[in-house]
């Protein structure tokens, strides 16, 4: 069976003394269940500090973004061995912030900030390999704009971006990848998507899964759900087959909030 995942993606919020404060609340809340696992995400800046609220917890740390290479002149950016030295065992790569794909957006905006932003298909793939080459968990993020989902593109987006992001990663390195589908158009917007439409998303990544490598690798793989989830609509989404947990920014950012997110995906285990 597939263990529930809630990670908090914090994207850019939180100064350290915000970071150890809100690390200690979601440690206090629900640092010691056992039934799902809790990945923190808080910016760079603060993961060593969050890493030492959470020591001595179930809690997992997670780093936002890496660059693939190991070292070297890369003003800016970090390495998958930095991430680990701060205690990280988990990391975002393609989050759409990240592919410079906003909110409500339509295609042209998205292509500016992409620039800005920078990840592409071909630079996630790098990104999860380089992940999992230094013993990095990458949870991929995949997901369609609104003008996509409008035009009926929603399937073909999101299957071509899981495709492209697990291009070269052998099915043993499957065990340690998360995907989030999270659509674009539902994160930070307050409109979650309907449970039955992400459920369906996400048995559609699982069967793009299975056809690129198993049926057994996609039954294994914990595929979630980020956008707009609380707590007044996580129990819809966690009961349903294809969603193995969340990818959280907003609710992530109080410890009451993000402690009833993990509740209810420890509830949801079995
Ligand atoms: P919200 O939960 O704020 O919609 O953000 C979701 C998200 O992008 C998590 O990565």
């Amino acid at each position: 069976m597939r263990k529930p995942v809630m990670a908090g993606n914090w994207k850019m919020n939180c100064d350290n003394d915000e970071a150890k404060a809100l690390a200690d609340g979601v440690t206090a809340r629900g640092g010691q269940v056992e039934d799902a696992l809790v990945i923190l995400c808080p910016p760079a800046t603060a993961l060593t500090s969050v890493f030492s609220s959470i020591a001595n917890s179930n809690v997992k740390l997670g780093g936002q973004n890496m660059y693939w290479e190991e070292d070297g002149a890369f003003t800016g950016e970090l390495s998958a061995m930095m991430l680990l030295s701060c205690g990280c065992e988990h990391v975002i790569v393609g989050h759409s912030e990240r592919r410079g794909r906003f909110g409500t957006m339509d295609e042209a905006d998205a292509d500016d900030l992409a620039a800005v932003f920078g990840d592409t298909d071909a630079t996630v793939n790098r990104k999860a390999k380089a992940a999992l080459a230094a013993g990095l968990k990458p949870i991929i993020c995949c997901g369609e704009l609104l003008g996509e989902r409008k035009g009926g593109k929603t399937d073909e987006v999101v299957a071509s971006q899981v495709r492209a992001a697990l291009a070269g990663i052998s099915a043993d390195e499957t065990a340690n990848i998360i995907v989030a589908y999270e659509p674009v158009w539902a994160i930070g917007t307050g409109e979650v998507c309907d449970a039955d439409e992400a459920d369906r998303v996400c048995g559609m990544v699982r069967a793009t899964v299975a056809e690129v490598y198993s049926q057994d690798v996609a039954d294994a793989m914990r595929i979630l759900y980020g956008g707009s989830m609380k707590p007044d609509n996580v129990e819809g989404l966690m009961a349903k087959p294809n969603i193995d947990g969340g990818l959280v920014g907003g609710a992530a950012l109080k410890a009451d909030s993000f402690g009833a997110l993990i509740d209810a995906a420890a509830a949801s285990a079995g």
